[in-house]
């Protein structure tokens, strides 16, 4: 693996693909075993962009029906959370009555996720859980718990798996981080 240059930075090698898939594997695992064999059908709440390929690459390890809806939301500008969470655009189904899993590429502050969660309990939604494939545990402060974590990184800005900086980068099957 190669160093790739982003608009202004460049990125080093940080997570091989093998390494993420093997995550992704072990997060199904756990969801398998908590849902498999379920009379109703949970929906897949896909945030967008970034959680496009983890949620796509989940999907398909999944034993249960469920149904796939997106939802766009952002607090990044360029390498760094902006704390306020923005709705770009709506929900594409109606989770009333119905049980929740929200798919994340990462949780930094949490504040995304806290934001989603409480949408979703206030649209109706009857258990909303939190499947992230990444988590920087140094910056996340908050309370509610994160049912499905797939890995722990340092608080270091990454790229690649759906991840990007200003739009670039979401294309890689590795993952990059800044290299300072
Ligand atoms: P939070 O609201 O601070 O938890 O940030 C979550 C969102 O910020 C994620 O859905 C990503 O879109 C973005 N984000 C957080 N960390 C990174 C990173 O290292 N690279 C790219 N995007 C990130």
């Amino acid at each position: 693996m190669e160093k790739i240059t982003l608009h202004d930075k460049t990125f080093k090698p940080f997570i091989p693909n093998g390494q993420i898939e093997k995550a992704i594997d072990d997060i199904a695992a756990r969801v398998n075993l908590d849902y498999e064999g379920c009379e109703d059908i949970p929906m897949l709440v896909c945030v967008l962009n970034g959680a496009v390929m983890f949620t796509a690459s989940l999907m398909k390890r999944l034993n249960f029906l469920s149904e796939f809806v997106t939802i766009k939301l952002s607090s990044y500008c360029g390498t760094k959370s902006t704390g306020t969470v923005l709705n770009i655009m709506g929900i594409t189904g109606d989770v009333r009555g119905r049980r929740v899993i929200i798919c994340e590429d990462i949780v930094d502050t949490g504040n995304t996720i806290i934001a989603l969660k409480e949408m979703m309990l206030d649209k109706g939604a009857t258990d909303v859980k939190i499947c992230t494939l990444l988590l920087k545990p140094d910056v996340y402060d908050k309370d509610v718990k994160l049912d499905y974590v797939g890995m722990e990184i340092p608080n270091a800005f990454i790229v690649g798996y759906g991840l990007d900086y200003d739009e670039l980068g979401r294309n890689y099957p590795d993952i990059y981080v800044l290299d300072r």
